[in-house]
């Protein structure tokens, strides 16, 4: 029998809320037809305006909704920030944290990441903690240091006092940066030997933990069926092609 994949969409902030209400309106017999008749979990994470519709639409199916970020506080004087637990609250049972476009544009920090994976393990909300280097990084054989710098926090949590229930899934997605939304894919034996000792690394940090491990990063319908190939994967978390109907379909299926 196949593999089961994960497929986690992030849809960003590349549509307003009505385009993206639209596209599962547009979609929606077919979103429930291909996460029914395909062994593949689907998760749509769209901007936090549209996860409280997107619940109510998909309500008992087999779809879930997942957050972006949330904050790194439970609650108090933190103006325009989302707490997880009004996440958790509205039925939202995923949350994308780390990703380096926050880590860039809002200057997050490996501390400010750690302190949102407690929050959303408090709430039983599946973190995705996105990790990746930068090409300047890959290029000096450095992944595996930046990767190792980019866990270390959380780690120290686990071995100390953070309990994670083996129920809640945790998501570890890598995401070389210099291949986010650019069409660059890394090679299968660079993919092998991440995954590999990812695989390693998070069963060190705790094997009584749920992890999962995907890969992000220009994934589309062409060299899916390939990055399917490599050992360790249990899916994707997709950019730019899950906003294509028909490409994610094809991803989905292939
Ligand atoms: P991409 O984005 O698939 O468009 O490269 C992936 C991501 O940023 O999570």
């Amino acid at each position: 029998m196949d593999k089961n994949f994960i497929f986690i969409t992030n849809w960003k902030m590349k549509l307003n809320f009505d385009e993206e209400i639209n596209f599962v309106t547009s979609n929606y017999d077919a979103f429930i037809q291909l996460s029914e008749t395909n062994n593949s979990k689907i998760v749509l994470c769209p901007s936090f305006i549209s996860i409280y519709p997107l619940i109510q639409m998909f309500k008992e199916t087999n779809i879930e909704i997942g957050a972006q970020d949330c904050s790194k506080h439970n609650k108090g004087a933190f103006t325009g920030q989302i707490p997880a637990q009004s996440l958790s609250l509205l039925g939202c049972k995923y949350c994308i944290i780390g990703h380096s476009e926050r880590r860039k544009e809002n200057h997050e920090t490996n501390y400010d990441i750690t302190q949102k994976f407690i929050q959303l393990t408090s709430y039983k909300i599946s973190p995705i903690l996105c990790i990746g280097e930068s090409l300047e990084e890959f290029e000096k054989g450095k992944a595996i240091n930046v990767l190792t710098n980019q866990l270390q926090e959380i780690t120290q949590k686990i071995n100390s006092d953070l309990k994670i229930s083996y129920y809640l899934p945790v998501y570890i997605a890598y995401e070389p940066i210099w291949s986010i939304g650019t069409g660059k894919i890394p090679t299968l034996d660079h993919l092998e030997t991440i995954f590999s000792w990812l695989f390693n690394q998070t069963q060190k940090i705790s094997n009584s933990t749920n992890w999962k491990l995907l890969y992000g990063g220009s994934v589309n319908n062409e060299n899916i069926k390939n990055i399917k190939k490599v050992q360790n994967l249990d899916g994707f978390l997709v950019g730019g092609a899950s906003l294509d109907f028909q490409e994610f379909k094809k991803m989905v299926k292939s």
